[in-house]
Formats: structure tokens, C-alpha cells, sequence
């Protein structure tokens, strides 16, 4: 007999996630069928979406997968689509997809800028990532620095985050400039309506001929092991480096979750089992 066990979602989220939505259920397995197995897990991943989950009904299992480093290379490539010698500005880019992002870009040839929430997460995008420029969002001047680091525009943006940063970048792209919309973690918590409320960007997009595309990364599902193995080359190569945030223990797993929206992860969030 194998006992089992899970997170469930219990009580629906209002604001911050908080321990007290989730409670640890043990669950004895089945035995098994012929041609089935059972897999142990090493590690798990922990992921925003899983907070935004719609359509579920309360009680339900949390349950995510591995998904950045696909998110990022289709993201980028299929909807930003960058040329070399072309300026690329990521939101989270300290974290598991923006942290991608910013490499392939490099790869691609393109001048890179992040934003990302800590002076630490900066100095590692600029040291080790291979960022040209990152920026604390929360102290910076956001439309200055770009003025400044981006004087000739920007052509694509890579949007994990939403809201008014989001704004202020669109707001400064080039002719033809394209946006993969990947996320809005800066909005999943918040329960004031009017907080969701952005800059009336249409004349931006329209003057500017912008091309704002949101994507889930299900979309590629068939190129599912194109992703994996252009990356994992990318990582052989040493072009490609990948920060894990690591949590022990399944008992952790709330804690490395609510980390998520207040960013206690640098690089990709996971528990080790
Ligand atoms: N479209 C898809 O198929 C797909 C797939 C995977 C992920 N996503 C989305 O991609 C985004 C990144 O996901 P991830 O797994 O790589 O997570 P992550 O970036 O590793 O972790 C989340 C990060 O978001 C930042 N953040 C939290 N609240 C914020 C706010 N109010 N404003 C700005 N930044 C904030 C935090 O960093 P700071 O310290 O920088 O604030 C935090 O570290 C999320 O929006 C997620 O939902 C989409």
C-alpha cells in the first residue's frame, strides 16, 4: 500500500494566497493495473498560474508543471520574434521564464533590458544573466531609464508582470514594435477594481502600429520537444544558465508558492522533495 500525498486548494483565494487556503491530504494509491507505474517525485514544481487556475470548484488539487523555459523560447521567438541589433525589454526578468528570456534574446543578437523587483536581482541579471541593463522597478523611474538605456525605442517587450509598468513600456516601442503578453502577476491578487485599471493605451498601439499578442504556452503543445531540445543545447552550450530557487521538503511547497507574489524566488521556483 503507498500513501500519497497533496496540497488542496480548500478555500478560495481573496488577495495574497495564505496557508490557510491550502490544507496536506495523504491518499492510499490504488493498487496498480497492468502496463501502469508508479513515478515518485524528486522535485515539484511551483508556478503563479496555479493561482489563477479559473473553472475549478473549491475543493481541488494543487498541481502544476515545468513550463518557463518553453514559455520563453516560444514566447519570444514565435510572437516577439526579434531581430539581431533589436531592443528587448523584460518584466520578471528575474524569474524562471523572464530570466530565459532575456538569454535567448541575447542569443538572437538583441540589446536585452529587464526590470525586476530587487537591487540583487539586478546585479545578478547584469553579472551573471547577461542582461545589458536591469532596474529595480520599484525605485526606478521607469519611463526615464528607458529614455535613457533605450534611446532609439524599444521593438520588443516581453510582458510577465501587467499593469503600469507594462504602460509605461508599451508606451515607448517603436513602429511595429511586438508584445508577447505572457503573464500579469502584478494584477492576480489584487481585489480593488480600480487598481486594475491601466493607462488608455490605444494611441500608442495604433499610432505606433503595435502588435500586442497574448499566448499560453499549451499553444505549442506540438513543439513541445523542439522547446526542450533547442534549450537544453542552449544549456550544453553554456549559452543558457538557469538559477533554481529551491524549497525543501513538500511541506514547504505554501511557503515557495506565496513567495512567488512577493518575490522571495530568484530563477526558477522548486521543492525538493
Ligand atoms: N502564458 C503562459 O503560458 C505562461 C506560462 C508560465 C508562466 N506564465 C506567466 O509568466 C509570469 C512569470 O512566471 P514565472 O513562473 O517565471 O514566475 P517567476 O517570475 O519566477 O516568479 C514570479 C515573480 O513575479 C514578480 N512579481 C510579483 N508580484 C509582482 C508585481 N506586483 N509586479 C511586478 N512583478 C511582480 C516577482 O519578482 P520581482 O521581485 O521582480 O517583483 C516574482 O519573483 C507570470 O505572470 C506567469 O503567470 C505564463
Amino acid at each position: 500500500m503507498v500513501v500519497a500525498k497533496k496540497y488542496v486548494v480548500v478555500a478560495p483565494f481573496v488577495g495574497d494566497p495564505k496557508p490557510n487556503n491550502f490544507t496536506i491530504v495523504e491518499e492510499e494509491l490504488r493498487t496498480l493495473e497492468q502496463n501502469e507505474f508508479l513515478a515518485e517525485a524528486l522535485y515539484i514544481s511551483v508556478d503563479p498560474y496555479q493561482r489563477i487556475k479559473l473553472g475549478h470548484t473549491i475543493p481541488y488539487d494543487m498541481i502544476g508543471g515545468q513550463i518557463a523555459r518553453n514559455t520563453a523560447y516560444f514566447g519570444l521567438t514565435d510572437i516577439c520574434k526579434p531581430s539581431p541589433g533589436e531592443t528587448v525589454v523584460v518584466s520578471g526578468a528575474a524569474g524562471a521564464v523572464g530570466s530565459h528570456v532575456g538569454q535567448i534574446a541575447k542569443i538572437l543578437g538583441c540589446r536585452v533590458i529587464g526590470f525586476a523587483g530587487t537591487d540583487d536581482k539586478c546585479q545578478w541579471l547584469l553579472n551573471e544573466v547577461g542582461y545589458d541593463h536591469a532596474a529595480n522597478y520599484k525605485t526606478v523611474n521607469i519611463a526615464e531609464y528607458l529614455k535613457q538605456q533605450a534611446p532609439s525605442g524599444i521593438d520588443c517587450y516581453f510582458d510577465n508582470v501587467g499593469g503600469e509598468l507594462s504602460s509605461i513600456i508599451i508606451s515607448q516601442m517603436n513602429e511595429f514594435g511586438r508584445v508577447a503578453v505572457c503573464g500579469a502577476i502584478s494584477g492576480y491578487n489584487e481585489t480593488d477594481p480600480e487598481k486594475r485599471k491601466g493607462t488608455f493605451l490605444q494611441p500608442y498601439i495604433v499610432g505606433k502600429q503595435l502588435k500586442i499578442e497574448g499566448f499560453l504556452v499549451n499553444r505549442y503543445a506540438d513543439r513541445t520537444t523542439e522547446g526542450i531540445r533547442q534549450n537544453l543545447q542552449w544549456v550544453k552550450d553554456g549559452k543558457l544558465k538557469y538559477r533554481e530557487h529551491i524549497f525543501n521538503g513538500f511541506e514547504s511547497t505554501v511557503t515557495a508558492f506565496i513567495g512567488l507574489f512577493n518575490g522571495a524566488n530568484t530563477g526558477k521556483t522548486i521543492v525538493k522533495l
